[in-house]
């Protein structure tokens, strides 16, 4: 089968298009023919091999062998299963994370029947279904269940128009909250198309310097820190950072002191978001931002545009015709 590889941590063209070894299902596992893949920001730190601790899981010097296929979602066609699946049968068409598996840069993939898959949406293609992935169910993730997100509070979304930023200003839209999403001027009218009730350029504006303002201050691209932060939440308020090891202990020292006022988290196992986020699109309530599609032989240029941290929504990869 044709698969993207890198053999070696460092800049996009340490990506090629190869022929190599199609993968062949195990018991519990399910074979999934790839239509559609994405390229996310997390992925662009996997291929550079950074945060260096990061490398503890990817490979100490290069990508572990079985790590050297990239691409954390997919979506495509159930077309074998091993002899203990119940859950799904060929013909099945899936959406799913591949986490630390990742390989859904490839024609086909195969993944537990257990793992973060789920039947895709039955209004989207292919494309958009991939798309609906990592930044929908990390964003419910840190909205529902980390922030708590409730109806009438004020919820400031920073990186507004990033995968995660796109899901979040409409997941907390839908939540009943009051938002405010931060993003550069070019990405006004996208985000208050989303539903954001108030929008701040960050280039013109700092978002940080309001006082008393938001109940969640929810950092999707964590540009910001608690610590400038602290002045613009409530007083019980919090904020919710996708990244940095730094937010952790602050985090453990908030929670001594009985506020619980940093709320870092790490969103791995998405197979019931999976399901919420299937119910939410086939309910019209999400939209999908898709901003470039690519062929799987144009690897190397998704990733430049990626890599650049200006993306709109979601980039995806078409790996067949039919997406
Ligand atoms: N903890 C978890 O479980 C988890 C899960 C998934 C991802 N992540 C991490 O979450 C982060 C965000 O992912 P993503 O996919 O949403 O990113 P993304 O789509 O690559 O974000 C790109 C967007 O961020 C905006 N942006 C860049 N700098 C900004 C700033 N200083 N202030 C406000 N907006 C800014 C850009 O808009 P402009 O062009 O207007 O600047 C662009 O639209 C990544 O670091 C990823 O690794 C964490």
């Amino acid at each position: 089968m044709r698969a993207i590889v890198h053999e070696r941590f460092g800049a996009p063209d340490v990506l090629s298009l190869r022929e190599v070894e199609q993968p062949v299902p195990g018991r519990g596992d399910v074979l999934i023919k790839v239509h559609a893949t994405t390229v996310t920001a997390a992925e662009i730190l996997m291929r550079r091999g950074r945060p260096l601790w990061g490398r503890v899981i990817l490979g100490p010097i290069r990508p572990r062998r079985r790590l050297r296929i990239p691409g954390l979602e997919l979506a495509g066609e159930i077309v074998a299963v091993g002899a203990d699946v119940a859950r799904f049968v060929p013909g099945d068409q899936v959406f799913g994370f591949t986490g630390f598996g990742v390989g859904a840069c490839a024609e086909y993939k195969c993944m537990p029947e257990s793992a973060s898959l789920e039947l895709k949406p039955a209004n989207t293609s292919y494309r958009q279904a991939a798309a609906a992935v990592d930044g929908a169910t990390t964003a419910l993730y840190f909205l529902r269940d980390i922030a708590r997100v409730r109806a009438g509070q004020h919820v400031l979304i920073n990186g507004a128009s990033g995968s995660i930023g796109t899901y979040a200003v409409q997941l907390a839209k839908y939540f009943g909250a009051e938002v405010t999403a931060v993003c550069s001027a070019r990405n006004t009218e996208l985000v208050t198309s989303l539903g954001a009730d108030h929008a701040i350029d960050y280039t013109a504006e700092d978002f940080t310097t309001r006082r008393n303002a938001y109940d969640v201050i929810f950092d999707a691209v964590t540009a910001s820190s608690f610590r400038r932060c602290r002045g613009a939440l409530t007083p019980r308020g919090c904020y919710v950072p996708t990244t940095r090891l730094r937010n952790w202990p602050i985090a453990g020292w908030t929670a001594l002191r009985g506020g619980r006022r940093v709320r870092p988290g790490m969103s791995i196992d998405k197979r019931a978001a999976l399901a919420s986020i299937k119910e939410l699109i086939e309910g019209e309530q999400l939209r999908i931002v898709i901003d470039r599609d690519y062929r799987l032989d144009q690897i190397v240029e998704a990733h430049r545009y990626v890599e650049t941290g200006r993306k709109r929504g979601n980039v995806t990869i078409s790996v067949t015709a039919e997406t």
